[in-house]
């Protein structure tokens, strides 16, 4: 192999393990961040804590304990040779993901609705629309694979997979936009113009990529 495409496919599987860290790290945090406010009574740590209603705690902090468990798992979901061998797997996890997606989505959107997210109506919209598109995208990534319309699911486990990865990508927004501008435009209850543009960009544009690159790809055939 030339050393040119040598370095390119090393570049790119250090970018994959960079990644990787990236969501370990976060589902470990949103992981333990869950179990915590599940077991625990966080009040004096944090305002997502709602001290006198055990179902919005429910609600909220088993979505950040399931979101983990989806965001570890669904990266194994599109790899063909782990499909092909192990087809058995494949739907198991894949029905792990689907469940805990619903719960996710259902989880946040029971939040907004009896708490509201910390910068009010503008995030609300923002988030309300991400979980109602994740819970879209896993009831149709499910109801494709039973009826075993294989290129419809596929479609459809993209886009949730993009959804998945959403939550951590909002917070990669915020690593880099920080380590670039030191939190300009941005403030701690996310009501800056940085911090607006962060209610919808963590998944739409990415949502779009996957339009352009899935409709590129059908016309240019199998
Ligand atoms: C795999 C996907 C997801 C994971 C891992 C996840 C995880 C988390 C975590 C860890 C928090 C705590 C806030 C923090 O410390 O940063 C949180 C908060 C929140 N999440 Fe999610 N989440 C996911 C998807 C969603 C979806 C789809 C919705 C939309 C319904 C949503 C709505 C919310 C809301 C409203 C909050 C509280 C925001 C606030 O006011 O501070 N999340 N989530």
């Amino acid at each position: 192999m030339h050393l040119r495409k040598r370095l390119v496919l090393m570049a790119g599987y250090l970018g994959l393990l960079v990644f990787a860290l990236f969501i370990l790290g976060f589902a470990a945090y949103s992981l333990r961040f869950g179990l915590r406010g599940i077991s625990l009574d966080l009040s004096d740590e944090t305002y997502i804590y709602t001290s006198d209603s055990a179902f919005t705690n429910i609600a909220i902090f088993s979505h950040m304990i399931l979101g983990a468990v989806a965001m570890i798992l669904v990266p194994f979901q599109p790899i063909e040779r782990i499909r092909r061998r192990y087809p058995l797997l494949h739907r198991i996890v894949g029905r792990v993901i689907v469940v805990a997606s619903i719960v996710v989505a259902l989880g946040g959107l029971a939040y907004i609705a009896i708490r509201g997210t910390i910068a009010g109506p503008l995030m609300d919209a923002g988030f309300a629309f991400y979980g109602a598109l994740m819970l879209g995208c896993a009831i149709q990534t499910l109801r494709h694979a039973r009826a075993r319309n294989v290129a419809l699911h596929s479609v459809w486990a993209l886009r949730l997979f993009v959804l998945v990865m959403g939550s951590l990508i909002f917070r990669l927004h915020y690593v880099i936009w920080y380590s670039l501008t030191d939190g300009l435009w941005s403030n701690e209850q996310l009501t800056g113009g940085f911090d607006q543009v962060q209610y919808v960009a963590f998944y739409l544009p990415y949502l779009l990529a996957l339009e352009i690159w899935l409709r590129r790809r059908a016309r240019a055939g199998p």
